[in-house]
Protein backbone atom coordinates (compact mmCIF):
# COMPACT_ATOMS: atom_id res chain seq x y z
CA UNK A 1 0.00 0.00 0.00
CA UNK A 2 1.26 3.59 -1.05
CA UNK A 3 1.67 5.95 1.91
CA UNK A 4 -1.16 6.89 3.39
CA UNK A 5 -1.75 9.31 5.55
CA UNK A 6 1.18 11.51 4.14
CA UNK A 7 1.09 14.97 4.01
CA UNK A 8 0.02 16.64 0.80
CA UNK A 9 2.47 16.95 -1.65
CA UNK A 10 2.74 20.20 -4.14
CA UNK A 11 4.37 19.68 -7.18
CA UNK A 12 5.31 23.07 -9.15
CA UNK A 13 6.05 21.53 -12.50
CA UNK A 14 5.76 18.01 -14.25
CA UNK A 15 9.37 17.51 -13.66
CA UNK A 16 8.40 17.66 -9.98
CA UNK A 17 4.91 15.42 -10.94
CA UNK A 18 7.54 12.56 -12.01
CA UNK A 19 9.39 12.79 -8.98
CA UNK A 20 6.56 12.28 -7.12
CA UNK A 21 5.64 9.25 -9.67
CA UNK A 22 8.61 7.55 -8.66
CA UNK A 23 8.07 7.20 -4.79
CA UNK A 24 4.69 6.68 -5.56
CA UNK A 25 4.95 3.97 -8.01
CA UNK A 26 7.94 2.78 -5.42
CA UNK A 27 5.54 2.12 -2.39
CA UNK A 28 2.59 0.49 -4.87
CA UNK A 29 1.78 -2.92 -3.92
CA UNK A 30 -0.48 -5.57 -6.32
CA UNK A 31 -3.70 -4.90 -5.34
CA UNK A 32 -4.00 -1.31 -4.39
CA UNK A 33 -7.06 0.93 -6.07
CA UNK A 34 -6.37 4.42 -6.08
CA UNK A 35 -9.77 6.58 -7.33
CA UNK A 36 -8.18 9.61 -9.11
CA UNK A 37 -9.91 12.72 -7.54
CA UNK A 38 -9.50 16.49 -9.37
CA UNK A 39 -11.34 18.65 -12.18
CA UNK A 40 -10.74 18.04 -16.00
CA UNK A 41 -7.12 18.47 -17.15
CA UNK A 42 -5.86 18.27 -13.17
CA UNK A 43 -3.14 15.58 -14.03
CA UNK A 44 -4.86 12.07 -12.86
CA UNK A 45 -4.04 11.03 -16.80
CA UNK A 46 -0.73 12.57 -16.64
CA UNK A 47 -0.32 11.09 -12.95
CA UNK A 48 -0.91 6.95 -14.01
CA UNK A 49 1.33 7.70 -17.24
CA UNK A 50 4.29 8.92 -15.02
CA UNK A 51 3.34 5.72 -12.43
CA UNK A 52 3.68 3.46 -15.51
CA UNK A 53 6.64 4.50 -16.60
CA UNK A 54 7.82 4.92 -12.95
CA UNK A 55 7.09 1.11 -12.71
CA UNK A 56 8.92 0.20 -15.75
CA UNK A 57 6.15 0.18 -18.41
CA UNK A 58 7.47 0.69 -21.97
CA UNK A 59 6.33 4.29 -22.69
CA UNK A 60 5.14 3.59 -26.29
CA UNK A 61 2.29 1.58 -24.28
CA UNK A 62 1.13 4.06 -22.32
CA UNK A 63 -1.68 5.81 -23.86
CA UNK A 64 -5.11 7.87 -22.12
CA UNK A 65 -7.87 5.38 -21.95
CA UNK A 66 -9.84 7.61 -24.42
CA UNK A 67 -12.17 5.25 -26.22
CA UNK A 68 -12.13 2.66 -23.90
CA UNK A 69 -13.33 2.71 -19.94
CA UNK A 70 -9.98 0.12 -19.47
CA UNK A 71 -6.64 -0.26 -20.17
CA UNK A 72 -4.19 -2.48 -18.74
CA UNK A 73 -0.38 -1.52 -18.86
CA UNK A 74 2.03 -4.77 -18.71
CA UNK A 75 5.94 -4.59 -18.56
CA UNK A 76 6.42 -2.88 -15.46
CA UNK A 77 7.09 -4.19 -11.92
CA UNK A 78 3.53 -4.58 -11.30
CA UNK A 79 0.46 -4.58 -13.88
CA UNK A 80 -1.58 -1.31 -14.26
CA UNK A 81 -5.63 -1.43 -15.24
CA UNK A 82 -6.66 2.37 -15.85
CA UNK A 83 -9.76 3.00 -15.72
CA UNK A 84 -11.66 6.72 -16.73
CA UNK A 85 -15.44 6.83 -16.21
CA UNK A 86 -15.54 10.18 -17.23
CA UNK A 87 -18.06 9.28 -20.10
CA UNK A 88 -20.20 6.88 -18.62
CA UNK A 89 -23.28 8.75 -17.33
CA UNK A 90 -25.18 8.60 -13.82
CA UNK A 91 -28.28 6.62 -15.83
CA UNK A 92 -26.25 4.50 -17.98
CA UNK A 93 -25.97 1.08 -17.36
CA UNK A 94 -22.51 0.01 -16.68
CA UNK A 95 -20.75 -3.52 -17.24
CA UNK A 96 -20.78 -3.86 -13.67
CA UNK A 97 -19.61 -7.38 -13.26
CA UNK A 98 -16.19 -6.54 -15.11
CA UNK A 99 -15.94 -3.77 -12.88
CA UNK A 100 -16.07 -6.16 -9.93
CA UNK A 101 -13.41 -8.25 -11.51
CA UNK A 102 -10.97 -5.44 -11.66
CA UNK A 103 -11.45 -4.71 -8.06
CA UNK A 104 -11.09 -8.18 -7.21
CA UNK A 105 -8.10 -8.48 -8.45
CA UNK A 106 -4.50 -9.15 -6.71
CA UNK A 107 -2.47 -9.10 -9.04
CA UNK A 108 -2.38 -5.58 -10.36
CA UNK A 109 -2.60 -1.98 -9.13
CA UNK A 110 -6.05 -0.42 -10.05
CA UNK A 111 -6.24 3.21 -10.92
CA UNK A 112 -10.10 4.88 -11.53
CA UNK A 113 -10.74 8.76 -13.04
CA UNK A 114 -14.51 9.75 -12.57
CA UNK A 115 -15.03 6.84 -10.17
CA UNK A 116 -18.72 8.06 -8.50
CA UNK A 117 -20.85 6.04 -11.01
CA UNK A 118 -18.79 2.97 -9.98
CA UNK A 119 -18.26 3.64 -6.07
CA UNK A 120 -20.45 1.06 -4.71
CA UNK A 121 -18.54 -1.35 -5.86
CA UNK A 122 -15.11 0.15 -4.96
CA UNK A 123 -14.25 -2.28 -2.23
CA UNK A 124 -13.41 -1.00 1.30
CA UNK A 125 -9.45 -0.90 0.97
CA UNK A 126 -9.22 1.35 -1.88
CA UNK A 127 -7.82 4.65 -1.19
CA UNK A 128 -8.03 8.05 -2.81
CA UNK A 129 -6.10 10.72 -4.31
CA UNK A 130 -7.25 14.20 -5.22
CA UNK A 131 -5.34 16.40 -7.10
CA UNK A 132 -5.87 20.31 -6.88
CA UNK A 133 -4.86 23.38 -8.47
CA UNK A 134 -1.79 25.00 -7.04
CA UNK A 135 -1.02 28.67 -7.32
CA UNK A 136 0.15 28.69 -10.54
CA UNK A 137 -0.73 26.85 -13.57
CA UNK A 138 1.72 24.11 -13.41
CA UNK A 139 1.52 23.68 -10.01
CA UNK A 140 -0.73 21.20 -8.06
CA UNK A 141 -1.23 19.59 -4.49
CA UNK A 142 -1.64 16.09 -3.95
CA UNK A 143 -3.72 14.83 -1.07
CA UNK A 144 -4.11 11.05 -0.51
CA UNK A 145 -6.66 9.58 1.83
CA UNK A 146 -8.40 6.50 2.76
CA UNK A 147 -12.12 5.42 1.54
CA UNK A 148 -14.49 4.08 4.79
CA UNK A 149 -16.33 1.20 3.48
CA UNK A 150 -19.25 3.19 2.60
CA UNK A 151 -16.95 4.91 0.10
CA UNK A 152 -16.81 8.60 1.06
CA UNK A 153 -13.69 9.88 1.74
CA UNK A 154 -12.61 9.66 5.32
N1 LIG B 1 2.15 19.48 -12.19
C1 LIG B 1 1.40 18.88 -13.10
N2 LIG B 1 0.85 17.68 -12.87
C2 LIG B 1 0.08 17.09 -13.80
N3 LIG B 1 -0.21 17.60 -15.00
C3 LIG B 1 0.30 18.79 -15.28
C4 LIG B 1 1.10 19.47 -14.37
N4 LIG B 1 1.41 20.63 -14.93
C5 LIG B 1 0.85 20.65 -16.11
N5 LIG B 1 0.18 19.54 -16.37
C6 LIG B 1 -0.55 19.31 -17.62
O1 LIG B 1 -1.93 19.33 -17.36
C7 LIG B 1 -2.61 18.44 -18.25
C8 LIG B 1 -3.36 17.45 -17.42
O2 LIG B 1 -4.13 16.63 -18.26
P1 LIG B 1 -4.66 15.21 -17.82
O3 LIG B 1 -3.60 14.46 -17.09
O4 LIG B 1 -5.24 14.59 -19.02
O5 LIG B 1 -5.79 15.62 -16.77
P2 LIG B 1 -7.06 14.80 -16.27
O6 LIG B 1 -6.82 13.35 -16.55
O7 LIG B 1 -7.11 15.11 -14.79
O8 LIG B 1 -8.25 15.37 -16.99
C9 LIG B 1 -1.55 17.77 -19.10
O9 LIG B 1 -1.44 18.45 -20.32
C10 LIG B 1 -0.26 17.98 -18.30
O10 LIG B 1 0.88 18.04 -19.11
MG1 LIG C 1 -8.00 11.98 -17.57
Amino acid sequence: MAELGAAPVAVRDLEELRAFAESFAAALSPGDIWLLRGNLGAGKTTLVREVCKALGVPAARVVSPTFTLVQEYEGGRLPVVHIDLYRVDPGQSLDTLFLEEVFQRSDCAVFVEWPDVALGLIPPGASELVIEPGPDPTARLLIRRSLNPSGAAG
